[in-house]
């Protein structure tokens, strides 16, 4: 049998070493649960960072893929096939954007957004608004363009110098925002909630300010939804809580419930100053991929029988649990001092702490709970949409035993 240890060996040979892994290893789900190399069973808060929104071998996901395998998995976009534009009008449903570009990534998601709003000022002869304003505390991906807006200087510093014309400002600062924005400007990037940078909801008063310098200037708003959106704080997009109407919406993560995809949403408006060459992929809007997302959507949305969910799906789901899930939170906090903070909405919730994260992301791990620090004093958790009440009450059972642990 090959253990814990050899796989660890094997890696450290032969794996590029770009990640500090947590030494477990994973070779089998089941709904909420994970079991490693050994037998044990844990339960995912953490579902591979926000992807695995249907739970782990969720036989009809795994059906669809199986049949699709089966069928037909890659053309290339030189030719159609039948199920590119079935997902692309689902998501115009959802969001309002008419249009879909599919890429296989959130990061690449990003880059087409970035090159999308260039391009959109480009074919109007405006070749000097090419400038972005992101957001301190932002990520958006780790790809050149993507890495441009995102703020964190140890991911940034290494690859400089990268694209030109960003700046950031701070989240709480509508004044910063209002100097920033300039006739170079080409779009602002924003997460709805910052997933990266510590599950940060911007406030009302930011996104309103957002929304009208975007408006005044003429400026494109793209929300990076990669993480907070279809489905997970209990809405199709977040944005749509926020009064926003942005030009360009990011997707990646929940939409492939683990299998890679990613899309940009393109408003009419944009789409129609974007033209045949600029921008394309091999593996973007594959079969296989599509009908993965195809069958995830009706999952979130409800809009087959055979989806186990009443009323709207499992984004419906998503609210009832999500509320339970912030009350118990609520709860871990007035039990215990270092909780600072409950953040975030839904199922994408942190759990703000007044120490580092890390012992406690341990603890809960040797404790068969699985979830992620973020901005050092976060504990982030982002479970399957399919997460149960039950579920719930056992993993906040684990962090209070592992808070009272790390407190002591
Ligand atoms: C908001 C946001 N944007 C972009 C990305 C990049 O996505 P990917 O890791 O799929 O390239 C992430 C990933 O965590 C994200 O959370």
């Amino acid at each position: 049998m090959t253990t814990t240890q050899d796989v660890q060996a094997l890696e450290a040979r032969h794996v590029l070493q770009t990640y500090k892994r947590q030494p477990v290893v994973f070779v089998r789900g089941d709904g909420t649960r994970l079991y490693d190399a050994e037998g044990r069973a844990y339960l995912d808060f953490l579902s591979g960072i926000g992807v695995v929104v249907l739970g782990h071998a969720h036989p009809g996901l795994a059906a669809a893929i199986a049949d699709q395998a089966n069928t037909l998995i890659q053309t290339s976009n030189l030719y159609f096939h039948p199920l590119q534009g079935q997902l692309a009008a689902r998501l115009a449903a959802l969001s309002g954007l008419q249009r879909a570009f599919f890429c296989n990534s959130g990061a690449e998601a990003v880059e087409a957004c970035l090159k999308f709003a260039r391009r959109y000022w480009f074919s109007q002869g405006v070749k000097d608004r090419t400038g972005f304003v992101a957001l301190k505390h932002g990520f958006s991906g780790r790809t050149m363009g993507a890495l441009s807006v995102t703020s964190n200087p140890g991911y940034r510093e290494p690859f400089e110098p990268l694209i030109p014309g960003v700046t950031f400002v701070s989240p709480d600062d509508v004044t910063a925002l209002e100097a920033a924005m300039t006739d170079r400007t080409a779009a602002i990037i924003a997460e709805p909630i910052q997933g990266e940078g510590g599950v940060r909801p911007l406030s009302p008063e930011f996104a309103a300010a957002i929304a009208r310098v975007t408006k005044d200037t003429g400026t494109l708003l793209i929300a990076d939804e990669i993480q907070c959106g279809l489905g997970r704080t209990g809405s199709a997009f977040h944005y749509q809580s926020l009064g926003w109407s942005p030009d360009l919406v990011t997707v990646g993560k929940a939409i492939g419930s683990g299998v890679p995809v990613g899309a940009a949403l393109v408003a009419e408006h944009v789409a129609g100053k974007i033209f045949a060459g600029d921008h394309g992929t091999t593996y973007g809007g594959n079969l296989l991929a599509m009908r993965s997302a195809l069958y995830v959507l009706e999952q979130l949305t409800g809009t087959t029988e055979a989806v186990p969910y009443a009323g709207g799906g499992l984004i419906g789901h998503v609210r009832e649990v999500g509320a339970v899930f912030g009350d118990r939170l609520e709860g871990l906090r007035s039990k215990h001092p270092v909780v600072q903070g409950v953040r975030g909405a839904g199922v994408m919730r942190g759990l703000e702490l007044s120490i580092d994260a890390q012992p406690v992301v341990e603890g809960a791990l040797k404790a068969g709970l699985i979830v992620n620090r973020t901005a050092e004093r976060v504990v982030r958790m982002l479970p399957p949409f399919t997460v149960t009440v039950a579920e719930i009450d056992e993993a906040v059972g684990i962090l209070d035993r592992v808070l009272s642990d790390t407190q002591a």
